[in-house]
């Protein structure tokens, strides 16, 4: 008998993508066998005060290309959820703990499941550790005399 069809959906931006992401895909997969990736536009980011590195377009390109994804779709707005929920016939709404309680409301039209976080690593931690790389060309320059200056002392 062929196995009923399990929709699992999640929500999120996926910049600068990373390990923590990755795991939660493959648990998620896990909850049922056909999983919808919704990925934030720049728009929507900018609605809510957040600014992703990598745009839109190539976020979700990377998402749709992981293997646990079945379809990748975009997120707009807030309100999107309870549609996608109806229109997918989703089975498992399923987010990062960081959202727990969050998403209560949808438990009228399916399962709602929030997941343990990957510990240790964050897209916000990434583009902190990339901020702290961006030096002054000022900065570069002094750096580099330095680096002179110390290979004449050596000569
Ligand atoms: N997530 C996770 N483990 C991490 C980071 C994120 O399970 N270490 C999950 C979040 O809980 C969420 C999804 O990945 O369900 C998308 O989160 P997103 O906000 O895009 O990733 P973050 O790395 O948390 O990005 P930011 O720091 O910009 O919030």
């Amino acid at each position: 008998m062929a196995k009923r069809k399990k929709t699992v959906i999640t929500y999120g931006t996926f910049d600068l993508f990373h390990i923590g992401h990755l795991n939660l895909f493959k648990r998620l997969k896990e909850l049922g066998n056909y999983l919808i990736v919704a990925v934030s536009t720049d728009e929507f980011n900018q609605l809510k005060g957040k600014k992703a590195i990598i745009p839109f377009e190539q976020r979700i390109e990377i998402v749709r290309s992981i293997r646990h994804v079945d379809m990748a779709i975009p997120e707009v707005n807030w309100e999107q959820k309870l549609y996608d929920v109806k229109k997918y016939s989703v089975d498992i709404f399923a987010i990062g703990e960081d959202w727990k309680g969050k998403f209560e409301f949808l438990r009228e039209y399916c399962e709602v499941v929030y997941l343990p976080r990957t510990k240790g690593i964050s897209s916000t931690d990434i583009r902190k550790l990339l901020a702290d790389f961006n030096i002054s060309k000022d900065e570069l320059i002094k750096a580099f005399e330095i680096i002179d200056q110390l290979k004449k002392n050596l000569e």
